[in-house]
């Protein structure tokens, strides 16, 4: 005999166990499944074991989506400080660390911990490790076939997350029971990830492994108009040289808006601009050019950018033509790099694409044409920047769905 349930959420992720929560507070009989041994892996690691749970600016605006607008009303309707009042109701520390980042001042735990409570709460069931068979539809909801027995229930909520970190559990589960019910899917390609390069052009910055300063960032068309400018990217924060390209903040949020091909492009000393400054400094400053970098620029990536843009790093400043020094500038103020790759969902923190949001309700969830069948989270092709957006959309698509189902 399949076990009778109102709600059957799979995925206990951030934004299944909230959605559970939720529905069974609401005195909905909800059951929730998942295929782990631990509970709630990307939690516990994400913010460096200190989870940064929200960010306090969080809007549309941080979200990529083939619909830029599909995630405003869940966001409005659960928000930061929605979230921070449960993390305050549950006496967690937490502080705010760079533009508007929440982080637990302990550990990560005690979200898990924090979810698992208002799970019990409303008594909640669980099953898990669960290995998760087929799901059909059936004349009075959804069978699910389980491990432990089959379930039967009138909404199914998808909380299964994209494809990113596969060793800790991460399957394609979401998108094929949504291919399943024939609802279209934004090819998923990784997100928040580092980038590769390789080749000649590269050879001069390979050794530079170690190597941190703050950049913009930016990549796609400037000029950009419309929807278009959605898709453009454009960042100021820390960058760091690693042995098989670029990574650091700056880099992970470009990655999310990088595509296959096209360049990215730093501007290395963003608050000066370096050909005035070396042309109006060529009379008055005798030094080697190298030196006369190594003011601003750690040392070996001045060498490195001279040498990668033809500069012998010992010539006098004195001696360069304005148009050299332009140039030089230009490769300071513009470098213009094409990443060869990504270090792929092996390292990526998200996964962009995902359900397609036309599949979908934006006040419940809902797939339009499949009554009773959600998604929510990471599943669905709605991606935030780095700095706790990716859990604000997690938990906010998650209540969305908990009050609806
Ligand atoms: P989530 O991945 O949390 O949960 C999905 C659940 O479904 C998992 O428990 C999984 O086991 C289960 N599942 C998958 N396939 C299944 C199957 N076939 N059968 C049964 N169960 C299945 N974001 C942020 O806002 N702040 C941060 O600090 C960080 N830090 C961070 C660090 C790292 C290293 C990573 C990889 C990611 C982050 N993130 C983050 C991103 C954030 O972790 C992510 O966006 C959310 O966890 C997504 O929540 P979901 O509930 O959608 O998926």
């Amino acid at each position: 005999m399949a076990k009778q349930y109102d709600v059957a959420v799979i995925g206990a992720g951030a934004a299944g166990m909230m959605c559970a929560a939720v529905a069974a507070q609401r005195g909905k009989r909800v059951v929730l499944l998942d295929h782990a041994t631990r509970l709630a892996e990307k939690i516990r690691i994400s913010g460096g074991g200190r989870c940064n749970f929200t960010n306090l600016n969080a809007g549309p605006a941080n979200f990529l989506s083939q619909n830029p607008h599909f995630c405003r009303s869940a966001l409005s309707r659960y928000t930061p400080q929605d979230f921070l009042g449960l993390v305050k109701k549950h006496r967690i520390a937490y502080h705010e660390k760079h533009k508007g980042q929440l982080f637990c001042d302990d550990s990560s735990e005690q979200i898990i911990g924090m979810l698992r409570a208002e799970c019990a709460a409303g008594d909640v069931a669980w099953r898990m490790p669960c290995k998760v068979g087929d799901i059909e539809k059936t004349a009075t909801g959804f069978r699910i076939v389980a491990e432990g027995g089959d379930i039967d229930c009138a909404s199914v909520v998808v909380a299964t997350g994209g494809l990113s970190i596969p060793k800790i559990g991460a399957t394609d589960l979401g998108y094929r029971i949504a291919r399943q019910f024939d609802l279209q899917v934004v090819e998923p390609r990784p997100g928040l990830v580092p980038l590769t390069f390789d080749g000649p052009s590269w050879e001069a910055f390979a050794p530079l492994a170690g190597i941190a300063l703050e950049v913009e960032v930016s990549t796609g068309d400037p000029k950009a108009k419309g929807k278009a400018r959605a898709q453009r990217g454009h960042f100021r924060e820390d960058l760091l040289f690693t042995h098989r390209g670029l990574s650091g903040p700056a880099i992970l949020q470009i990655s999310s808006y990088w595509q296959p091909g096209t360049p990215i492009v730093l501007d290395l000393l963003p608050d000066m601009d370096m050909a005035e400054e070396l042309i109006a400094s060529k009379n008055t400053v005798k030094k080697q050019l190298g030196n006369v970098l190594a003011q601003w620029l750690p040392a070996r990536l001045a060498e490195g950018l001279l040498r990668a843009n033809g500069f012998a790093p010992d010539a006098r400043l004195a001696d360069m033509a304005d148009a050299k020094l332009r140039k030089l500038g230009d490769a300071i103020n513009r470098w213009g790099i094409t990443p060869t790759g990504s270090e792929g969902y092996k390292k990526a923190e998200v996964t962009l694409g995902g359900v397609d949001t036309r599949e979908l309700s934006q006040q419940s969830m809902m797939a339009n044409k499949v009554p009773g069948l959600y998604f929510i989270g990471e599943t669905v092709d709605v991606t935030g920047w780095l700095g706790g957006y990716n859990f604000q959309w997690a938990w906010a698509s998650g209540y969305a769905a908990g009050q609806s189902v």
